[in-house]
């Protein structure tokens, strides 16, 4: 498959800062239109009068499911091509000092919105029987278990599993509509204060990432994971118990937790 954007329209969550950002640019850059949702509007509309292109904001918190499908009513109809799921976060820590209710609101975003949008966006996209969605998961996704980044791993194994399986799926039915995941090992963002940790040690710039990632959607692939490092990262584990994978994984995110 391949996946032409020149000139779409492209929907971005998570526009207002890092990999989201960074989207916007690169999409920005192929002539598309774009419609960015997050909830800062002074962020994405500072962004907007950069691009140069064709700018619509939509001020979102999509942690509700509500205000999801409120995105949905207003982008059907203006036939937007493509939607890029960026919008996320994670808090570093161990499970049981976070209060359930953020756990519960990152759950929410991570995982309902990301379903949502991309459930009722395919319905949007199915008559015409093209089109393009990309499900920003993380290596995280990929990985057994993530103590102290516990829930946000969990909700990435989600997304990263959701959108595969749903991309065989629309293979199996010879679609013409492009669905892929996304996952990026570190990347230098605002992740991590979002996080309340301390800042990676060793990442990729949100650039590199989605250079990489739309070459790689414009081919077609399902599973994208930016960086040989990452790569080679990943492969690794496949001769760790995951039991061993899991504390080792432990060791590096509670080493980034702030005391
Ligand atoms: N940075 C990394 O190391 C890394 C690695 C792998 C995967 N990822 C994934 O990449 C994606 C983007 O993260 P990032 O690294 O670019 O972090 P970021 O700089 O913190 O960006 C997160 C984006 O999500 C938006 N967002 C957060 N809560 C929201 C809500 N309730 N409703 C709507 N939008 C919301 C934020 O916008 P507002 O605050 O304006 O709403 C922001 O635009 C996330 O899904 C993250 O899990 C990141």
């Amino acid at each position: 498959m391949r996946v032409d954007f020149t000139g779409k329209t492209v929907v971005i969550t998570g526009a207002s800062s890092g990999i989201g950002s960074e989207f916007a640019r690169a999409f920005a850059a192929k002539g598309c239109r774009l419609i960015m949702v997050a909830r800062r509007e002074d962020r994405m509309r500072e962004l907007a009068g950069e691009l140069g292109v064709p700018c619509e904001i939509l001020t979102a918190d999509l942690s509700r499911e509500e205000e999801c499908n409120k995105v949905i009513e207003t982008i059907a109809g203006q036939g937007a091509f493509a939607l890029i799921n960026c919008a996320g976060f994670g808090l570093l820590g161990a499970t049981v000092e976070h209060s359930i209710e953020e756990e519960l609101g990152m759950i929410d975003l991570n995982i309902r919105a990301v379903h949502i949008l991309t459930r009722r966006f395919l319905d949007l996209r199915r008559e015409s029987g093209s089109g393009a969605i990309l499900n920003v998961a993380s290596c995280a996704g990929l990985l057994p278990a993530g103590p102290y980044l516990n829930t946000y791993y969990a909700t990435k194994a989600y997304v990263a599993s959701f959108t595969q399986g749903l991309a065989e799926e629309l293979a199996d039915m010879k679609s013409g509509i492009y669905v892929g995941a996304l996952c990026p090992g570190p990347v230098y963002t605002e992740f991590t204060k979002v996080a309340r940790g301390k800042e990676w040690a060793s990442a990729l710039t949100p650039e590199k990432v989605v250079s990489y990632a739309v070459k790689k959607m414009e081919k077609g692939k399902k599973l994208i994971v930016p960086g040989a490092g990452v790569r080679f990262g990943l492969f690794g584990t496949r001769f760790l118990s995951r039991h061993r994978t899991a504390r080792i994984i432990g060791f590096g995110q509670r080493s980034r937790v702030e005391e």
